[in-house]
């Protein structure tokens, strides 16, 4: 039997990995979320460190083209980005057949905003690349950051990248206005040179 071709990822997700198992943040209390999986290609690797540690991984995704008009700095709407690589499948199936052999991933097929955890829900790493729109990005910061938990760790995609400048915009602003719960931020190198930004909180 041929083995498993899993869709890419556009972040780098191993550094991601190499960066939780090098602080064992697996050992904390809690599971992993994902805000923005695409067609699943991080999100399986995501799920094959956690399912090692007895964790789940929740998965925030509209996985509608269409819904995301947002504009590049050089013109390009995210939807055409995603229907480029997508080349005329649908992204929930793509998706749902790159994840189908993990039995640790739970899926909320909805817009990001109208998102809450419940109180209890604990997470010891969040990553945010949804939609890059300032409000998106603060908003997910926000449905994230009260479940994390201390000495867990959020990342950023995009941070500093030029394209999408509303990314880095609300980073800022948020670091800023959270200085006092941060205990570290690191920068991790990724894909295309992007980098992400990830805290780690007090
Ligand atoms: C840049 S892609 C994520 C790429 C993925 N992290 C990877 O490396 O493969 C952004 C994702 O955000 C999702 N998205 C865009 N707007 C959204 C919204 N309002 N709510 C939830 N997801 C959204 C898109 O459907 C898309 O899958």
């Amino acid at each position: 039997m041929k083995p498993k071709v899993y869709p890419p990822d556009f972040v780098g997700y191993e550094n991601l990995i190499a960066f939780m198992e090098e602080r064992s943040l697996h050992k904390l209390e809690g599971d992993i979320v994902e805000i923005g999986a695409f067609m699943g290609g991080g999100t399986v690797k995501l799920a094959e460190y956690a399912r090692k540690h007895g964790k789940t991984v929740h998965v925030v995704d509209i996985f509608e083209p269409a819904l995301d008009q947002t504009a590049s700095k050089s013109g390009m709407t995210a939807c055409t980005v995603y229907e480029a690589y997508l080349e005329g499948r649908s992204m929930i199936e793509v998706y749902q057949e790159a994840i189908e052999e993990f039995d640790n991933i739970i899926t909320l097929r909805e817009d990001s905003k109208k998102i809450k955890f419940d109180d209890g829900k604990r997470f010891f790493f969040g990553f945010i690349d949804g939609c890059h729109e300032e409000t998106y990005v603060t908003s997910d910061f926000h449905t994230i950051w009260p479940n994390l938990v201390s000495g867990g760790a959020l990342g950023f995609h995009d941070y500093e990248y030029d394209d999408w400048p509303e990314v880095t915009k609300a980073i800022r602003k948020l670091v800023e206005e959270h200085r006092g719960e941060i205990d570290e931020m690191i920068e991790v190198e990724g894909v295309y040179s992007i980098r992400s930004l990830i805290v780690v909180k007090k």
